[in-house]
């Protein structure tokens, strides 16, 4: 799980654990993740807190390292920023476009390929990425928000790719869309609460089989239109 401080990544691990499930949480400051140390300090050793920066390839590769010969059922990319202030086609904020690839397509790759031979010890083998319907192109419409709402069109074309590479492995990919949650990006305006988007999702990722590989699904199933 990565992004596991706060919003829909403590969310999960909260979920998670409640069910008795052990849960490898990755966050960028281990230090100041108040909350989600309470969870792995009350969790009876299911919660273990690691750091990672998922748009540093060094951080990354330490994580996997100091997880290697660990089973990994399920990895799930979830850490996400919404992007530079400026990010309109007439005010754009390349350099903060740039960021936004690096933490939500490349960062979702890079762990993917770390974390790959993890995932290959367990014969459950899921890869799930939280996206957005915001990178919907074919929903049509869209306004606006260019640096999050291709980094997510982007990220949904390394979940297809990866579940075509990937088949041959048994490892079945998923881009999920959480929602419009009341996080600190969806905003107190959100309808849905984390705990209801998550527990959406939980279920939809136990549902998955190999055969649902490289879809693109909301919190509750339903499959949105590339
Ligand atoms: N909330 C919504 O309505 C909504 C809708 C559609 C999609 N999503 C997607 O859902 C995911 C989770 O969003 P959220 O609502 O929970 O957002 P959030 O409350 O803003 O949390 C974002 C999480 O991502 C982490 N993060 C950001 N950059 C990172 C990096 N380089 N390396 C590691 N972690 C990093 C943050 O860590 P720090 O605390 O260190 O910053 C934080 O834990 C995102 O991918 C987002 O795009 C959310």
């Amino acid at each position: 799980m990565t992004g596991a401080n706060r919003g829909l990544g403590l969310e999960f691990v909260r979920q998670y654990a409640a069910e008795g499930v052990h849960v490898h949480a990755a966050c960028r400051n281990p230090d100041k993740a108040d909350a989600l140390n309470a969870l792995a300090a009350s969790s009876k050793g299911l919660v273990k807190v690691h750091a990672m920066n998922v748009a540093d390839a060094a951080s990354v590769t330490a994580c996997a390292k100091a997880l290697e010969g660990t089973a990994l059922d399920i990895i799930i990319n979830n850490a996400g920023i919404y992007g530079p202030k400026q990010q309109s086609a007439g005010d754009m904020d390349y350099a903060g476009w740039a960021e936004t690839h690096a933490v939500n397509t490349m960062g979702p790759l890079r762990v993917a390929v770390a974390f790959k031979e993890h995932l290959k010890r367990s014969s459950t083998r899921k890869m799930v990425a939280i996206t957005s319907q915001m990178g919907s192109i074919a929903q049509g419409g869209g306004r606006g928000f260019y640096a999050y709402r291709s980094s997510k069109t982007a990220l949904n074309m390394v979940i297809n790719l990866l579940a075509n590479d990937w088949r041959d492995e048994g490892i079945t990919t998923l881009a999920m869309h959480p929602g419009w949650v009341r996080t600190d990006m969806g905003g107190p305006q959100a309808p849905l609460s984390p705990e209801e988007s998550v527990s959406g999702m939980r279920k939809v990722i136990a549902a998955l089989t190999p055969a649902g590989s490289g879809t693109y699904l909301d919190y509750a199933g339903k499959p949105i239109a590339w």
